[in-house]
């Protein structure tokens, strides 16, 4: 059986985009049940219903700092569907430490950085202005604070001299729409073990693969 897997998205919706294409080969161990949006304006919207996915917009700006209430409706599109699992895609709205814990080993997010580097806000930004010379994305459980959780899966890329906040976040999610569907996948087919902080994962083993920037 598969899992069952609601979208949460704010905008553009290409991680979204992404799961639902990989969802789509039949091997995949879960299915979108549906895809939310606390926005109306989301362009994230009409993609998942041009791929005949469910859509329900909950507007969270009328609830104001009333984060439980939002979330109570939300639960309600959750039960409803018969949620068992959350991809935050681009979700930009905090939840109450109830509701994270509520989920906690069953929602993941994406972030456009090598966590627990550079969190929050301008991501890129932050990234070149401490210089590293490798970013990436990071696949992490949800947990209370923001963009911080058990780390799932990882992919990096090198930063160039002359990189923008625009072009690294270009080569950046090229990576996300990659590793989001793969980690899923682990997480569906139940490869993946939470051990306190960190998340293990069945049957993996390390590899000699390596990337060093700047090319020597
Ligand atoms: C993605 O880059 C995602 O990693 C980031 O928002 C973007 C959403 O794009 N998420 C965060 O920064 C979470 N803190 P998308 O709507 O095209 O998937």
């Amino acid at each position: 059986m598969k899992r069952r897997v609601a979208i949460l998205i704010s905008g553009r919706g290409s991680n979204m985009a992404a799961l639902i294409e990989a969802a789509k080969a039949e091997d995949f161990p879960a299915e979108i049940v549906v895809v939310i949006s606390n926005r109306a304006d989301a362009a994230g919207l009409e993609k998942a219903a041009a791929n005949g996915i469910p859509t329900a917009i909950i507007e969270s700006k009328p609830f104001g700092k009333d984060r439980a209430g939002f979330e109570a409706m939300m639960q309600r599109v959750l039960d409803e569907k018969q949620v068992e699992l959350i991809c935050l895609g681009g979700f930009m709205r905090l939840f109450t430490a109830e509701f994270a814990r509520r989920w906690y080993g069953k929602m993941l997010n994406i972030h456009p950085s090598l966590l627990p580097c550079f969190p929050g806000l301008d991501p890129h930004g932050q990234a070149l202005r401490a210089g590293v010379k490798l970013s990436g994305a990071t696949v992490h459980f949800v947990i209370p604070e923001t963009d911080a959780g058990p780390i799932v899966m990882q992919g990096a890329v090198t930063v160039a001299d002359d990189d923008t906040p625009e072009t690294l976040a270009a080569r950046v999610i090229k990576i996300e729409h990659r590793i989001y569907p793969e980690a899923l996948r682990l997480l569906a087919s139940g490869r993946l073990k939470l051990d306190g902080d960190r998340c293990r994962t069945l049957g993996s083993g390390a590899t000699d693969a390596t990337l060093i920037a700047p090319a020597p």
